[in-house]
């Protein structure tokens, strides 16, 4: 049955909110007394469904249904999860909580997206609240900061894990959480150094994106650190960098006056570093990165990419495409895709087929173990053919048509389907010779007698379909 989320509060955090829950196929209603929410969650969407489908080799679930503009009781009757996201104050918020408890569902989670307040604060009686804090953008960041009572924030950690997030449960509250705490730090020493005019703000950006950052996104702090350390580790970092903390090297809690003059000048620097691009065209850029990044990170199973990639396990491809052939693999084609014309390149259609091809592995009982066990097929020869243009964005099956297996050769036959709106097309065709390889000896041989046979099952099955007009291998031996 489709899970219902209310989303109170459709700013930039409800917003982002409400496309996660969407784009996992949750029915979603937004309350919020702005006559322009509904405007700017659709800006929001718009942006998720570019972003956050292009991480997964998967297709997400249907979208849900979008419901803005009802008042806060009939947003949270029947929910499952009720979000909310309105401006940081406290009494706004114990109004809004007051509203909440008096019409949610018993069974529902009830959360607060609140960068500072703990849950003790959040509940006037009770622990009903919980804080699930979040990073923007909500729709592509892992991160949620869970706190609360133990009861309550098992279960939610459970569904939050069910849309592709990390819950970060901390084992005790603390104004700001963990995240943040640690933002304001840097951010603190950022002020201080445009400030005392040591950087500007382009600088203290290249500061952190082109070193620090980069390791960050992958590894954190500690593990980074430990590097750090060499062969002698954490302790030898530690002997070694130690002392320098009691040396005057930052601000400490500090707090720079954000008067008018730093003001003005943090905000002239920021115009001559970003000015040129509005915010849409900066939310876009960071997106895209976001995606490649993540995807670079899925690939190597690693931090955030690791995550998408549990995620990713537990949705199901397709059974079969237009073609009435199962689906080998199926993905939104990523920003980080494209040539210098907005299509897709072609090299990744080869990409494409070639996860196809693993997926088909997989099915025949070639997989993983079987290599290890220590036989293979090596792929000899593909041709691709280009048949229609394929855009970013667009929706990409790939069915696998099994031409022949008998012996050491495996003929396949892939077809790329594309969806954008209208009826699937057929968007290329990659057709491919493999050869069984024992690995120890690197030579053509023969598969186990299971592999065999399951490659003869499926050729015969996908007899059913028609052969491709046009096929280039297999007439030669050898
Ligand atoms: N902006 C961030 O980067 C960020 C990150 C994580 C968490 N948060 C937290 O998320 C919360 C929301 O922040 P934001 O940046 O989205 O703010 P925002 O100002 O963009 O959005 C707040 C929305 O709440 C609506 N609102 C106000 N009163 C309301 C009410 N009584 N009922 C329903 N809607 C109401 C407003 O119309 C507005 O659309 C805050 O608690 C903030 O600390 C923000």
């Amino acid at each position: 049955m489709t899970r219902k989320a209310a989303i109170i509060g459709g700013g930039v955090i409800g917003g982002g909110w409400a496309a996660r829950f969407l784009l996992n196929g949750w029915d979603v209603a937004v309350a919020d007394p702005d006559p322009e929410a509904g405007r700017k969650i659709g800006a929001v969407l718009e942006n998720a469904r570019h972003a956050l489908p292009a991480l997964y080799d998967r297709p997400l679930p249907a979208e849900g249904r979008l419901t803005v503009g009802l008042p806060l009781a009939e947003a949270v009757a029947g929910a499952d999860w009720v979000q909310e996201s309105v401006p940081e104050r406290l009494a706004a918020k114990h109004a809004v909580f007051e509203a909440i408890l008096a019409a949610a569902p018993e069974s529902a989670v009830v959360a607060s997206s609140t960068s500072g307040f703990k849950p003790s604060e959040l509940n006037r009686t009770g622990d009903r609240v919980v804080v699930a804090h979040p990073f923007n953008p909500v729709y592509l960041l892992p991160l949620v900061e869970v706190v609360g009572a133990e009861a309550r924030t098992a279960p939610a950690a459970e569904v939050l894990r069910g849309l592709g997030m990390l819950p970060l449960v901390l084992a005790r509250e603390i104004d700001a959480h963990v995240a943040d705490r640690l933002l304001e730090a840097v951010w603190r020493e950022a002020l201080w150094l445009v400030k005392d005019d040591i950087a500007t703000t382009a600088e203290i950006d290249d500061a952190i994106r082109m070193g620090f950052g980069l390791r960050w996104a992958q590894m954190g702090l500690f593990e980074t650190y430990r590097i750090a350390g060499g062969e002698a580790g954490m302790a030898h970092f530690l002997a070694q960098f130690g002392p320098a903390l009691q040396w005057p090297w930052t601000k400490l809690t500090d707090v720079p006056d954000l008067d008018e003059a730093l003001v003005a000048k943090i905000a002239a620097q920021s115009d001559a570093q970003s000015g040129a691009r509005d915010v849409r065209a900066l939310e876009r850029l960071r997106d895209d990165n976001l995606v490649a990044i993540l995807r670079a990170l899925k690939r190597q199973d690693a931090a955030a990419g690791a995550v998408i990639a549990a995620h990713e396990a537990t949705l199901p491809l397709p059974g079969t495409g237009p073609d009435g052939l199962p689906v080998m693999h199926a993905l939104q084609v990523p920003p980080s895709w494209a040539d210098y014309n907005g299509h897709m390149n072609e090299v990744h259609y080869l990409e494409a087929a070639g996860r196809a091809g693993d997926r088909l592995m997989v099915v025949l009982g070639a997989d993983a173990a079987y290599v290890a066990g220590g036989r293979s097929y090596f792929t000899a020869e593909s041709h691709v053919a280009y048949l229609s243009e394929v855009r970013i964005g667009t929706r990409l099956t790939v069915t696998t048509q099994a031409l022949a297996g008998d012996g050491r050769k495996l003929h396949l036959f892939h077809r790329l389907w594309a969806e954008d709106g209208e009826a699937p097309r057929l968007a290329a065709t990659v057709e491919t010779m493999l050869l069984h390889v024992d690995l120890a000896t690197r030579r053509v041989s023969h598969p186990s007698a299971g592999v065999a046979a399951a490659a003869q099952a499926m050729v015969a099955d996908h007899e059913r379909v028609p052969r491709p007009d046009r096929v280039l291998l297999g007439r030669r031996a050898g």
